[in-house]
């Protein structure tokens, strides 16, 4: 009689929409390394709501953690079970909350989760306070995202249970950072190696750091890999889309940077692309240097990547999904991986991962 397999704890996970070979094996991040947990145990019962709360070593083991996730089947260990993870969505998202949700429910946690701000007593009038003292009774870690920047200090007023920053206003996105990144390394694994890698990007950003918080948080991060930034151009319609705070730790950082309004004096000398054109105004949006558009005609570098945290508008054209230079829908999909590693990690599941993979 036949039996049918059973999958071991570890089996390989195989990316069922790569028939294209697009998407870069998380393998290569950790070919030979152990997952340092004593680094991620940092992160034990704390909040994460900025780029600046991380340094590299961390960054690089989250993405390491990530990759491991990525590349091996643990939900058998249940890594998640008896946790209760809270999406308290105020404003509009497909991916991250979406991500979250999914990432906890792959690894056996559940979910509870407010999809639109008009569903809770905020539109009653209750205060973010309030609500922040009612989540402390219901689950064990919310992952908020608000049109104001200020939501996330009114929360915390009152919130004694971690909080993941899922985007606040224009301010920040840390989570996002990690996923662009966490894509950067598995095309480039060499880069955690630092000035060794020998390697020097062009790094080009095409939106408003100031006023765009995916931009920002990105931004943030490439300076904790700044020896790997030859130079970085960041190409704006705006005379100032740094803004104050941006403008000081750039100059600070020593890193080699301009900023031009003339994408073409610079596009086809970059190595990787990061671009995006919705800037949040408390509930509504605009778009911000959407004439620079990127297709498949672009004179882009053969090796060019661009990155894009979506939703896209036109500045991103459906032609390039099906090259190379698309790392946008590998930064989506590893989103998951990251968000599964951020939350093992914050709510300290360490000794629910199968024994045989290679952390200590
Ligand atoms: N990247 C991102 O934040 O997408 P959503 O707005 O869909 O969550």
């Amino acid at each position: 009689m036949a039996t049918s397999k059973q999958p071991d704890d570890t089996e390989a996970v195989v990316n069922p929409m790569d028939s294209e070979g697009l998407y870069p094996d998380p393998e290569k991040l950790i070919e030979e390394e152990t997952i340092n947990l004593e680094v991620l145990r940092k992160l034990v019962g704390e909040s994460l709501i900025e780029v600046n709360q991380l340094d590299r070593p961390l960054v690089l083991e989250i993405c390491k953690f990530a990759a491991l996730l990525e590349a091996t089947e643990i939900a058998s260990s249940h890594p998640l079970d008896g946790k209760i993870v809270i999406t308290a969505f105020f404003e509009a998202s497909t991916r991250t909350r979406l991500s979250f949700e999914s990432a906890v429910l792959r690894l056996d946690g559940k979910v509870i989760s407010i999809p639109d701000a008009k569903t809770t007593g905020v539109a009653k009038g209750e205060s973010l306070a309030d609500i922040g003292e009612m989540l402390n009774a219901y689950g064990d870690l919310v992952v908020m995202r608000h049109t104001r920047r200020e939501s996330v200090d009114e929360i915390r007023e009152k919130l004694r249970i971690p909080l993941v920053n899922a985007g606040n206003g224009s301010s920040h996105h840390p989570t996002q950072a990690l996923a662009d990144w966490y894509a950067i390394l598995k095309w480039k694994p060499e880069l955690k190696l630092g000035a060794k890698s020998g390697k020097k990007l062009h790094l080009g950003i095409l939106g408003t750091p100031g006023s765009m918080r995916a931009v920002r948080s990105f931004l943030q991060m490439s300076l904790l890999f700044k020896d790997v930034i030859g130079k970085m151009s960041i190409v704006s319609e705006m005379a100032d889309p740094l803004g104050a705070e941006i403008d000081h730790e750039l100059e600070n950082s020593g890193v080699d940077y301009h900023i031009t309004n003339d994408i073409n004096e610079v596009v086809s000398d970059l190595d990787v692309i990061y671009m995006n054109s919705i800037a949040f105004l408390g509930d509504s949006y605009r778009t911000l240097d959407a004439r620079y558009r990127l297709h498949k005609g672009s004179e882009l570098k053969k090796d060019a990547v661009v990155l894009h945290p979506l939703a896209r508008l036109d500045e991103l054209h459906p032609s390039l999904d099906d090259t190379h230079h698309n790392l946008y829908f590998t930064q989506a999909h590893g989103a998951v991986f990251i968000r599964q590693a951020l939350m093992i990690s914050i709510l300290n599941r360490f000794d629910r991962l199968p024994k045989n993979i290679p952390a200590k």
